[in-house]
């Protein structure tokens, strides 16, 4: 019975302490999650350095990425009644990036049902320049043409078919490049290392300083190997194999990780590229 009481004291003593000890844990990350709060000046690349540092935001991450990718996440939105094959993440930093660099020209490989034009176009719209979108696609579906012609921002799009590595589609957007700046580049077409690379040869030196070559589907190379059975390129043939590849030719480019870090779920790790040179 003594025994047993003793036991019974030293259980109440231990949870006691334990519980004292969580207490005070519990504060500790409180007072620091108000300091963080308190904070409200916008864009804290320190702790935008610590969040993409944190193993568990990362493991997190990777694991929402993927299992979301199981569902076609990518393919859930719009952008002004178009389907948009990207993250609501990544057309946030989009907004931004062409909010900041006003580009006269944006060039987008990738068309499919035209989403993304639109979101370029309607950003150049709210800018008020005489900015234009010129997109090009293998295969512009007649649906999707109709419908991308019938916007209401049609009027800042331009369209060729064709295929974005062929000569003379790189004729005829070199020509509509000419005299324009700043000049950006999406690449968003065929996704295997060899095509992508040829795009970067082809397009990037129409990217002008201070400007934007974004080349999505760079995470291809962080996901299960086995998530693109129907699909040309898979882990070590994809966008980002030939951003590496292309950078060792160039001096132009600088890649910027505060984006991907802050969007956290991005499509293009690796794929944000400035540049810094003429
Ligand atoms: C991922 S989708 C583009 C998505 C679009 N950028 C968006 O955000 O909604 C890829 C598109 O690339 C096109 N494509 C495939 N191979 C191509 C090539 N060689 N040249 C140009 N476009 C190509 C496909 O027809 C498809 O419409």
């Amino acid at each position: 019975m003594e025994t047993r009481l003793k036991w019974y004291a030293e259980l109440r003593n231990g949870m006691r302490n334990q519980s004292v000890v969580s207490r005070s844990n519990r504060m500790r990350r409180k007072m620091e999650r108000m300091k963080l709060m308190a904070n409200h000046d916008p864009l804290d690349s320190e702790q935008i350095a610590a969040m993409a540092a944190d193993p568990q935001v990362q493991e997190l991450k990777r694991g929402l990425f993927n299992k979301a990718c199981d569902y076609r996440y990518s393919y859930n939105f719009k952008w002004l009644g178009r389907p948009i094959i990207q993250f609501p993440q990544d057309m946030v930093a989009i907004q931004e990036v062409i909010w900041d660099t006003k580009p006269q020209l944006i060039i987008e490989t990738g068309i499919a049902h035209g989403g993304s034009l639109i979101l370029s176009a309607s950003l150049l719209e709210l800018l008020g320049g005489d900015g234009r979108v010129l997109g090009i696609d293998i295969d512009i579906r007649p649906h999707n043409r109709k419908a991308i012609e019938a916007h209401p921002l049609a009027k800042r799009i331009d369209m060729i078919e064709g295929s974005s590595t062929d000569d003379s589609t790189a004729d005829q957007v070199r020509a509509a490049a000419e005299g324009k700046s700043p000049v950006m580049v999406i690449l968003d077409s065929n996704h295997t290392h060899e095509h992508v690379l040829r795009e970067l040869q082809l397009y990037a030196p129409l990217v002008t300083k201070g400007c934007w070559l974004l080349v999505f589907d760079t995470v291809v190379e962080e996901m299960d190997p086995d998530a693109f059975p129907d699909r040309p390129w898979g882990v070590g043939d994809n966008p980002l194999t030939a951003v590496h590849e292309f950078l060792k030719t160039t001096d132009r480019f600088e890649l910027d990780r505060e984006i991907e870090n802050k969007l956290l779920l991005t499509v293009a790790p690796g794929g944000w590229l400035r540049c810094v040179k003429d």
